[in-house]
Formats: C-alpha cells, structure tokens, sequence
C-alpha cells in the first residue's frame, strides 16, 4: 500500500459526526441541529459510551482514566515507543454545533479505521483520546480534563470543582460511570500529539484557504465578577441614591467592550453571562454576577486588559456605592505549537493540493495543553461564516475529510513505517507487529520524549 495515498473515507466519518450528535440534539436557527452535551451530564455519558464502543469495535485498547478522559490506543511495530496522539473533546457548551470538538475524536477514529482496513501498520502506536470538560461551560476551567492529564493542575483539585449547578466533578465522574482506573497525570508522554478541529472563525472560509495550519492558541483570562449594592424601590428611590448592581454590571459590559476595541489586535471580551438577584421588574437590584472572557496571543495586552478592567471596577465601586468581589475561573497564558509540528501539517496539507495558512486558535483546545509535555499542533478547517457555540455551526462535508486527510498522513508521518506479520495462528486482531527498524531499534525514546 502506498502510504502517501491513503485517504480516509469522507462519508463513515460523516455518519459517526451525525450519529454522535443526535445524542443531546439541539435545534437550532434556520432548521439546524446542533448539540447539548455538557461535561459529566446524562447526554454526556451517552456520548461517550457510543464513541467508546466505536473504539471497542476497531479492536483499539480502551483506557478511562482517573479524571474520565479516555485514550483508545491501536499498538504500533515498536512497543517500547510513546504514541503519535490525536483527539479532541466531545463535550459540548449548551447551544453546541455537531463539530466541535467531535471532528477531531471522529476524525481520529476514522484514520485508525482507514489503517486497519489497509493493512497499514506504524512503528509508534496511536492513540485518539477525548478529554474530559474541554468546553468549561458546566466545570471552570475549560480544557480540565487534558490540563490534569499533563500534571497542570493536581487530580484531587480538579475532583473538587463544582459544577454551575452544583455536584463536584468527581461525584459526577462516579456517577455517569466515568472515574476511570487509570492514573491521571498520565504515565507516559505522547511522542507528539496532533488534534484536528474546525476554526470557529471567519479567517479561512474569508480567504478561501483550505487548511490552516495551527501556530498557537491565545491567552485566556476568565473571571467571574460579583457586584452587590442594594434592593430598594425602583419608583421611589431617587437616581443619585441608588446602588444599582445590574447598572454596575451593565458599566462593566459596555466597558469591557470598548476597551477590547481600544487595544485592537486580537484582544477580545465578552461578557457571556450574567444573573441577577431578585431579578424583578420592578426592584432595584441588589446583586449582579457576570463572567468576562478576556482573551489575546499576546500576553502583555492581555495582562493590560485585565489591570484596566480591575482599575475600573475600583472606580466603579467608588462612584456607585456598590462592592465588587473577583473570581478566577481560568486563566492560561497564550501557547505557541512546535515548529516541526507545524511546518508538518503545512507542507502536507500543500501535498494533497490544499492552500493553507497559518493562523492562531481563537478558542482554547486540548492541544494547548498537550503543548507542555509534547510537540503538539493543529490542523484548521473552514467554519461557514465562522459560526461556532451555536447549533448553526456547519463545515462543509469536503472540508472535514480534507482535514481529516491531513490528520491521517499528518499521524503517519509522526508515527513512522511498522510491518505487520501475519502468524499462522493469529486471527487478524492479534496481527503480530515488528517495527522496520528492527525489534528495539528505538528503544531510547523509552516512551518519553
Ligand atoms: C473553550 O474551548 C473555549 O474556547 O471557550
Ligand atoms: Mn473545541
Ligand atoms: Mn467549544
């Protein structure tokens, strides 16, 4: 089989995305459907089981670790080497798109379906793993899962997080069957680790680009601001006597905007939830809670935007007689990917003919946090009109086997040439494997890098 040919087929791969994101579907504008499957909920878990059983189907090894993400592994020539790694998440915020995520734990399974139906063995093994709360939409901080796989954040600390709407993550881990045996940390590091996923953004359906080639992901800085003033009649108290929480909260909104603006580049801020107590029509409120997302690849302006919006608030405090409390729901610094590894998705995605460019990751990914302990990097496709955390997110069925291509030579790039020996005695699952290089030709690597 000659390798630099092997295509994925573009249509199973379809169907599993389909298949995955009925469960929890959503409908959306315009008669789309996307997804709700919040980390560690029912829909979740059912999720999960379908995917696990699709890795149990192609005969790949099943691991659940200690913190619910799953590493499904097929065996390379070579035993003593670390795995080429892919996957993603399957989580989803609550008014998810069917991509997301998915592509790249779905895409990851198709490459492994497309080796075994071609006979095609590799020296490293490789494994395609779905990570736990990628989204950070139920659970603070987004990317928990990968973040405590790669020793960001200790297992018992992450257990302990509450959800918003209540139950830690370790009681709900036990509950939908997902605190795996499996230590977390993990024991090893991959060779590499290379997760495919669509932009989310404008930037390549814009410029007609076909694949993007990750260079790094942004800084994120996600707080959580709780201003209380005080309840009080809104027909009869005087303007320049109120301690108005949801107008605070409001200043906050429209600040945060404007100072994004004022700093340009690639600043963002959003204020993406708020609640309000008591929340009637007639009450001057007593308590605001907001979130703010600050995010920018550089991490000075981003320090900047936060110093600003503190110094704000502080002034704010002072004008309108209300306390403002600050929360750190996740805060992680901009990642930029191994040159190598992008250099790779580069020229092989200009191999199979796609124009290509490099760009950094708007959203957060599992791949940042890969990025501390191995080579990582990205592949990007298109996203139609850049639409994503909305059922209406859409990538154009061409464009998901066009990235799921680059990911699958991308892997076998990474993980090199095996040979598989076929034994008198071995039904085909228990094909024996032996590396090119000989048996413990590349025993050094050890499995760590
Ligand atoms: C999560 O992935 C985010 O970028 O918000
Ligand atoms: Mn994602
Ligand atoms: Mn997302």
């Amino acid at each position: 089989m000659d390798r630099a040919a092997l295509r994925v087929d573009g249509a199973r791969l379809l169907r599993r995305i389909e298949a995955l994101a009925e469960i929890g579907a959503i409908e959306g504008p315009n008669g789309s459907r996307g997804s709700a499957r919040l980390a560690l909920t029912d829909a979740d878990r059912d999720g999960r089981d379908l995917v696990v059983t699709w890795m149990r189907d192609l005969g790949l090894d099943v691991a659940v670790d200690e913190i619910g993400n799953v590493v499904a592994t097929r065996a390379g020539a070579d035993p003593t080497l670390a795995p080429v790694m892919t996957g993603s998440h399957i989580d989803t915020v609550r008014t998810g798109g069917r991509y997301d995520g998915n592509l790249g734990v779905l895409a990851g399974l198709e490459v492994i379906e497309t080796l075994e139906q071609h006979g095609v063995a590799t020296r490293h093994p490789i494994a395609v793993a779905f990570f736990t709360n990628e989204e950070g939409a139920r659970f603070q901080p987004d990317m928990l899962g990968s973040l405590v796989y790669v020793g960001g954040l200790p297992l018992e600390e992450a257990l302990d997080i509450e959800a918003i709407d209540g139950p830690s993550v370790g009681t709900e881990l036990t509950r939908i069957g997902y605190a795996g045996p499996y230590p977390c940390p993990a024991a090893t590091r991959p060779h590499a680790f290379v997760e495919l996923h669509v932009e989310q953004g404008p930037v390549l359906e814009a410029e007609g680009i076909g694949i993007g080639a990750v260079t790094g992901v942004q800084g994120i800085s996600w707080q959580e601001l709780t201003i209380v003033g005080q309840s009080n009649h809104a027909g009869t108290t005087p303007m320049a006597m109120r301690h108005d929480a949801v107008y605070a909260a409001a200043e906050i909104a429209v600040f945060a905007r404007r100072l994004a603006l004022e700093l340009g580049g690639h600043q963002v801020a959003t204020v993406g939830a708020a609640n309000v107590t008591p929340n009637l029509v007639n009450v001057v409120a007593a308590t605001a809670t907001i979130t703010v997302d600050l995010r920018n690849t550089d991490e000075a302006t981003l320090q900047e935007a936060e110093r600003r919006l503190a110094e704000h608030c502080a002034a704010l405090e002072a004008a309108e007689g209300v306390a403002i409390t600050r929360r750190v729901l996740a805060r992680f610094e901009p990642v930029a990917f191994d040159p190598e590894v992008i250099d790779l998705v580069e020229a092989t995605a200009r191999r199979l003919g796609h124009t290509t460019k490099r760009l950094p990751a708007g959203a957060g990914h599992d791949a940042q946090m890969l990025a501390r302990v191995s080579p990582a990097g990205m592949v990007f496709t298109p996203s139609a009109k850049g639409i994503s955390h909305n059922p209406a997110e859409h990538t154009d069925p061409a464009d998901l086997a066009a990235g799921a291509d680059v990911l699958l030579q991308v892997l076998l790039a990474l993980a090199g040439e095996g040979t598989r020996e076929v034994t008198a005695t071995s039904p085909s699952r228990s094909l024996r494997l032996r590396s090119r290089h000989g048996d413990g030709g590349a025993a050094t690597d050890g499995g760590r890098r």
